[in-house]
């Protein structure tokens, strides 16, 4: 099985992310800082958020524009459009709609902001994403991405994925091809990528990430569940292979342990961008 998680749907790992979704927003939150920080958000705006997930950024996004703006949060996999539908109601100013990326089923100009955190790079025709944003953004609108930045700077990830490789589960190494975890992990890349889809003042900084586990199987059990592709490949092997697994990112991740468990880093690249 080679990751690409373009093919998978994340229906499968809704429930997981329903369950994790603070730890998920305590490990995002510096990178959402500057994501919103970036993008500037006014009251009254009109923003589109793409692969929402949990619905947590959504709410933000909500308060940010204030009763006279909107919030559209959308996802391709209908399981996290449900989840994003019962996180949502009762907020007056954020409506719910299963959106694919690629094919964005709405006019044209018709938000001021358009946000994709932690999807754009799993989507195999990225450039196809940027275009339908191009598409759909009024003129001055603003773009704000987030992705992972290299397989090296995000050890909480590559350690599961590196043992569910080195046990035969996964194959093709670091997943930085299409539609992959690290497929924009290139910050120069993506810039041009962002600009080359015809926005002007691109920006994309590094921004670190932290994240804590009580112990290595706390790690191993809520990377697995969150992370749909390989999550799919260790429920498909036997029981041995999945001990083996488990044992292996133990090892792999060992290097940081702390005095309360352990402390994981990461990097994410934010982008953000203008029509
Ligand atoms: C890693 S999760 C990130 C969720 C959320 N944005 C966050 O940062 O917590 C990726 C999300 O992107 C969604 N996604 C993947 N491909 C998509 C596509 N083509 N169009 C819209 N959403 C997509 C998935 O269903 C999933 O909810």
């Amino acid at each position: 099985m080679t990751i690409a998680s373009d093919t998978f749907d994340w229906t499968d790992v809704a429930s997981s992310w329903d369950e994790h979704r603070h730890h998920i927003e305590t490990m995002k939150a510096k990178l959402t800082h500057d994501l919103t920080a970036g993008l500037a958000i006014r009251p009254g705006e009109h923003v589109l958020e793409l692969g929402a997930g949990t619905g947590e950024l959504a709410l933000r996004l909500g308060e940010q524009v204030g009763p006279t703006g909107s919030v559209l949060a959308t996802d391709v996999a209908p399981g996290m459009v449900e989840l994003l539908r019962r996180t949502l109601t009762g907020t007056a100013n954020i409506r719910v709609a299963q959106i694919d990326a690629r094919r964005i089923d709405l006019p044209d100009g018709s938000f001021d902001i358009v946000v994709f955190r932690m999807g754009l790079m799993l989507v195999a025709e990225p450039e196809q994403v940027l275009q339908e944003c191009h598409r759909v953004l009024r003129s001055g609108g603003r773009l704000g991405v987030a992705c992972w930045a290299g397989p090296q700077h995000n050890p909480w990830l590559t350690s599961v994925g590196m043992a569910a490789m080195m046990h035969g589960l996964v194959s093709g190494g670091p997943p930085t091809g299409p539609g992959g975890p690290f497929s924009l992990a290139d910050p120069i890349k993506l810039q041009r990528l962002i600009r080359d889809s015809g926005f002007a003042d691109v920006a994309v900084r590094e921004v670190e990430t932290e994240a804590s586990f009580t112990d290595t199987d706390e790690h191993f059990d809520t990377v697995i569940s969150l992370a749909s592709p390989l999550a799919a490949a260790l429920a498909a092997a036997p029981e041995s292979t999945r001990v083996a697994v488990r044992k292996t990112a133990a090892q792999l991740i060992d290097a940081h342990r702390t005095a309360d468990g352990l402390t994981v880093p990461g990097r994410a690249l934010v982008g953000i961008a203008r029509l």
